[in-house]
């Protein structure tokens, strides 16, 4: 089979100005290799292969190949070809350090003013995998292969539409499987054709707040509150009020001045603090909502992890068609990577929302959404989820433990419940928790500072700490790194 390296070289043996052919074929390989478009242990094309692709002789090419093998960027095993080498990667470590440190400075010069916003409210993290990193669930106990083998079987008999375009919001299979489980397992009311598949809950706040709001509406958030959404308003000129979450969760304004357009809330377990929404602070929400002619977005993003008690079923359920938008991820009963969420829209909203949706972002991975729907149909999905419960129940009372052991009682926060996959360490008014986590960060430790989650000046201090991805033996060493870090700090 002709091998992509080929194509490689040829490309850059086509760009390489140089008189003599050896030499200009030399120079090709050498900046492949060392820009890394040909990556240690890549095998080089057979010298006959490259000789006819880049009409040269083939003595051409072996000049050149026992060149690069004096000089270390290539070697020979016995009876299986010629490969980059491996060690090259040192030399090649030192060359892409020194192409960052010289690459061009940054032009904002032509981003928008809501992309300027954005960039200085940048909130999300770069690092995405590490000790107590809040948020990310374990993703090693997904059952791949499980999954595997049912994608295989779905792949064997593929439907042809399965690898277009999607068109209808979502793979029947799946929005009628999710519809099932939504109404059993969340006290969701709704049909299949009220579900929209979108790319996780971040695409669908957008696609809600994009299609319902215009510019300088108005919309309630909550205060702290998920750091996504304060974005997706910015970029779409949505102005923003934070309003205090106590422990029955949002406080709603009595007489606003300025009525929400769309009310963001995450009544199951309030993000990031925990408390969970009371039934009047409940029928109070929806009452207003009726008289503003708001939407309430109901995020609930990892509520299928309540530790003790009856599970708290959604807002969306509590009234018949209720001012409720309905918003769920598998991001945190399956894994992120998934990027798989769905929409419960209110009746009046379903065919404009999935159009719109449609319209803006082209969707697709039905083979995955049907794979999905089996592995919801077959069971898979509930057992996995009483296997996680456990798993993640346990972990967070070893990490209470370790808090009440190394820090003190007083450090646990406020409104944790007995849910979700992080705690919050309440940190004391005046402790910089920025400088904690980013000595900790430094240390691969990745607790979050509570204090990113605000959005008006007064913010209380503290820590998320994630426990459902650490793995049991490094929770104690890593525990005692942080606490170590905190009491250093202040
Ligand atoms: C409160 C809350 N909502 C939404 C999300 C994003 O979910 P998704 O991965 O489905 O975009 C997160 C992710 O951490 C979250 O914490």
């Amino acid at each position: 089979m002709r091998s992509l390296a080929v194509d490689v070289i040829k490309q850059a043996f086509s760009q390489t100005p140089a008189e003599k052919l050896h030499k200009k074929l030399y120079v090709a390989i050498c900046n492949c290799i060392l820009e890394g478009s040909l990556r240690p242990a890549t095998r080089m094309p057979p010298s006959r292969d490259l000789a006819s692709e880049l009409v040269l002789s083939r003595n051409t090419v072996l000049r050149v190949y026992e060149q690069l093998q004096a000089e270390g960027y290539i070697s020979t095993r016995t009876s299986s070809g010629t490969f980059v080498t491996e060690s090259v990667l040192d030399n090649l470590n030192t060359q892409v350090a020194r192409t960052t440190q010289t690459a061009q400075p940054e032009d904002r010069s032509s981003l928008s003013v809501r992309g300027l916003e954005i960039l200085e409210n940048a909130s999300a993290s770069p690092a995405q995998w590490g000790d107590f990193i809040p948020g990310v669930p374990d993703v090693n106990s997904f059952p791949h292969r499980t999954f595997k083998k049912i994608y295989d079987r779905i792949s064997r008999r593929l439907n042809p539409e399965f690898l277009t375009y999607d068109a209808v919001g979502g793979l029947e299979d799946l929005k009628a499987a999710l519809s099932d489980y939504l109404r059993t397992a969340r006290g969701v009311k709704c049909s299949t054709d009220q579900i929209l598949i979108t790319e996780g809950i971040h695409q669908a706040l957008d696609l809600v707040t994009r299609t319902l709001c215009n510019p300088g509406d108005h919309a309630w958030i909550e205060e702290p509150g998920y750091w996504g959404i304060k974005n997706i308003l910015r970029m779409n000129a949505v102005s923003i009020s934070a309003l205090d979450v106590d422990d029955q969760g949002l406080v709603p304004q009595t007489s606003p001045v300025e009525k929400p357009k769309l009310i963001f809330v995450t009544p199951s377990h309030q993000y990031p603090l925990g408390s969970v929404m009371s039934l009047p602070r409940r029928q109070l929400l929806l009452s207003q909502a009726r008289e503003f002619h708001s939407w309430i977005v109901e995020d609930d993003y990892d509520s299928e992890f309540r530790f003790s008690g009856q599970p708290i079923p959604s807002l969306q359920g509590l009234e018949e068609d209720s001012p409720v938008i309905y918003i769920g991820t598998f991001s945190k009963t399956l894994y992120p990577a998934l990027r798989l969420g769905y929409v419960v829209l209110p009746k009046p909203l379903a065919a404009p929302l999935k159009k719109v949706h449609n319209e803006l972002y082209r969707s697709g991975h039905q083979v995955i959404q049907a794979a999905l729907a089996e592995f919801i149909k077959e069971g898979y999905y509930a057992a996995h989820i009483r296997k996680m419960r456990q798993l993640y129940s346990k972990r967070r009372n070893q990490l209470v433990e370790l808090i009440k052991q190394h820090l003190g009682e007083e450090y646990l926060g406020y409104f944790n419940s007995n849910a979700g996959l992080h705690l919050i360490i309440q940190l004391p008014p005046d402790a910089d928790d920025m400088q904690i986590v980013k000595q900790a960060n430094a240390e691969g430790i990745l607790v979050r500072p509570l204090s990113r989650y605000y959005f008006n000046q007064h913010k209380s201090k503290g820590l998320l700490v994630g426990f459902a991805s650490i793995k049991d033996s490094d929770m104690l060493p890593s525990f005692i790194r942080l606490a170590n870090i905190i009491k250093h700090k202040y």
